[in-house]
């Protein structure tokens, strides 16, 4: 059996499991990982987090084929840092701990780069903008140094034009080249242990960039500039050939006792798929999987990103797409086969053993339709690696399944006993015996008709462009069948979010929108609250529109500030309208405005262009200001600019 789609191994694993199964497939059957490991390289992808967020078969592939992942935008440092000194690690943190559930480790990307770094590092002086760089550095491998799930970090990217001299970057053109050696340094003191490497693109065949790279980690080497690895991106495209050289360049950088790897590999064909496409993609891949295995110091392939349906590709290149190794639908490509095949060789040793038995599992939070489950984890010795567990009830059916050793079961039936046990799976697809069961009983669900009380308005903080924090004064419950937790809805009344406590984390959200949500308590009976009051939040902007801004406190006082000149300075195609927005402290009200028109929803304001001012080229940038009145004891100012 290949494993065209998780779905129909999920199947086979759940039809299987109310008898002896081990749905061990062939060696030329496991899953990249599998093979990977047997050939001591890692098999990566990018993950970004919505996804990972929101659907169940993009998790299942993330987990099951690879045994390394790195953020495709979530550690960033317009995601970590958007504001001096604010960090915001939801999405980074997301994906480490998805890796950590799933036995994988985690490559860091990226510290230092000209692109998607925000406005407020751009503007800074040489002086102001080392401390930011060595800060940042310090607080973002620092979060992460004592975990071993993150081993490796690009601290600086990208920084070649195409002819080999150094990218005219804010970067360079503040601090000159030293900012190179400095990061390095500040990356290795902030985490002694982690790999750090320099990455770009078309660096793979050997030509005046790559070159470059090559003198310049030999010079920085020989400095004992703690450089340990070389990332090449791999962005390929089958209209401009394969770099042949490719093996011989990689090799000419292991020389110099580098570690070298594939960072970022996908491979992008022009117009619509057809079979013969695919087939010249497929050579591709599999020519840079054989270059890596030839090359005893490359250490692995990232592909960037695993399924067509979410690829950089079809935004950054008009007319080309589908880069990766499932379609759409999360069929494997011939490229996937590809992969799967170069990693194969034959004679490596499936993993036939399946994970030790887990424990029985202890329910607890038992309601009256749900209830906790956890239980002593189990261990893998057969080389893929614990995936997860399946818990199944007294039938044989799989109720749930979980990446770590514990579960939640809900939709159960009042006052009915439940007997379950789980089974623990590895990434070759082997499960456990069975664990012991245990029995449970539900409450009662028939005599409280009580709902809980209104919970308070939610507030909303640590807002990102993908994701924030709710939380609200708790209800309390005097029906008898206890409160059980919180719904949190949007305005449409869909529930958008669970939790058992007074606050939530909602992520998977859009970028630069605004969103009013408002929570239900439930009980364990089922009785939902009224609704609470509603708040309206703004996520900020994310990393596609095109412009920044930089706002500038130019004076205050007790009670009140003037914010002059907010800078919006356009991307890179012209434009005939912006929006600003930014978030007000609470208690402060907008005064007055000028060569801008403001709006205000709730904490949210959005300033938008006046009518002579909405034209922008290429590169140019406007200014506008605005004046605010505080309570006089308040000394905080209005903040999270983010323009679209
Ligand atoms: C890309 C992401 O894939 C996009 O989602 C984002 O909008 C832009 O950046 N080189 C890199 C990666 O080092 O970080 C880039 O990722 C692709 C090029």
């Amino acid at each position: 059996m290949k494993w065209r789609s998780v779905a129909a191994a999920a199947l086979a694993l759940a039809s299987a499991a109310a008898t002896v199964l081990v749905a061990t497939p062939a060696s030329a059957d496991a899953a990249l990982r599998v093979h990977a490991q047997a050939r001591g390289k890692f098999i990566g992808t990018a993950l970004a987090t919505s996804p990972l967020a929101n659907e169940t078969a993009y998790r299942n592939i993330a987990q099951s084929e690879f045994n390394q992942v790195t953020a495709e935008n979530a550690m960033k440092w317009s995601d970590t840092e958007p504001n001096d000194n604010q960090y915001t690690f939801s999405g980074a943190d997301q994906i480490v701990n998805f890796a950590t559930a799933n036995n994988q480790q985690v490559h860091g990307h990226t510290l230092v780069w000209h692109s998607q770094t925000p406005g407020w590092v751009q503007n800074l002086s040489a002086t102001n903008m080392r401390t930011a760089m060595n800060d940042h550095i310090a607080t973002v491998v620092g979060r992460y140094a004592s975990n071993p799930t993150v081993v490796s970090w690009d601290v600086v990217n990208e920084v070649f034009e195409e002819n080999g001299s150094f990218r005219s970057s804010f970067w360079y053109n503040t601090l000159g080249s030293s900012f190179i050696a400095d990061a390095f340094r500040a990356a290795r003191a902030a985490d002694p242990d982690a790999r750090l490497c320099i990455n770009d693109y078309n660096v793979e065949g050997i030509n005046a960039k790559s070159t470059a790279m090559y003198n310049l980690v030999s010079q920085l080497r020989s400095q004992n500039v703690p450089v340990d690895c070389v990332g090449f991106q791999s962005h390929l495209s089958t209209q401009y050939g394969f770099p042949n050289d490719l093996q011989q360049n990689l090799q000419r950088f292991a020389n110099l006792g580098v570690q070298v790897r594939i960072t970022e590999l996908d491979v992008r064909i022009q117009g619509s798929r057809t079979s013969a496409k695919d087939a010249t993609q497929a050579t591709y891949y599999r020519n840079v999987v054989n270059a890596c295995l030839a090359v005893t110091a490359c250490a692995g392939v990232t592909i960037w990103g695993f399924t067509d349906k979410y690829s950089w590709v079809p935004d950054t290149f008009p007319g080309e797409g589908f880069a990766l190794l499932y379609d759409n639908n999360y069929s494997q490509k011939p490229s996937y086969t590809a992969v799967h095949d170069a990693l194969d060789d034959g004679t490596n040793p499936t993993d036939t053993t399946p994970p030790t038995t887990p424990g029985a599992p202890t329910a607890s939070g038992i309601t009256s339709s749900g209830a906790s489950l956890s239980w002593t984890a189990s261990t893998d010795s057969g080389g893929s690696g614990l995936a997860g567990y399946n818990v199944y009830n007294s039938s044989g059916t799989q109720i749930a399944t979980s990446t770590t050793n514990s579960a939640t079961l809900s939709g159960l039936s009042a006052s009915t006993a439940y007997t379950v046990y789980v089974r623990a799976r590895d990434g070759a697809g082997n499960l456990s015996s069975n664990s012991t069961s245990t029995t449970f009983t539900t409450t009662g669900g028939s005599s409280d008709t009580t709902a809980p009380t209104t919970p308070g308005t939610p507030a909303a903080s640590s807002i990102t462009s993908s994701g924030a924090t709710l939380s609200w004064t708790a209800s309390t419950d005097s029906g008898g069948s206890g409160l059980a937790g919180y719904n949190v809805y949007n305005s449409g009344g869909t529930q958008i979010a669970t939790s058992t406590t007074n606050s939530a984390t909602l992520t998977g959200l859009s970028a630069s929108t605004a969103y009013t949500v408002y929570v239900r308590a439930r009980d364990g009976a089922g009785n939902l609250s009224s609704n609470s009051a509603s708040v309206t939040f703004t996520t900020t902007g994310g990393s596609t529109g095109g412009c920044t801004v930089a706002a500038t406190l130019q004076t205050q006082w007790g009670g009140g500030y003037v914010v002059q000149p907010v800078t919006v300075t356009n991307g890179s195609s012209a434009r005939t309208s912006w929006a600003i927005t930014f978030t007000l402290p609470s208690g402060h009200t907008i005064v007055g405005s000028w060569n801008a028109v403001l709006t205000v929803s709730g904490n949210t304001v959005t300033a938008r262009n006046a009518a002579y001012n909405g034209n922008l080229g290429s590169g140019a940038s406007t200014t506008f200001g605005f004046q605010v009145a505080r309570p006089s004891s308040d000394t905080s100012t209005a903040s999270g600019y983010t323009c679209a």
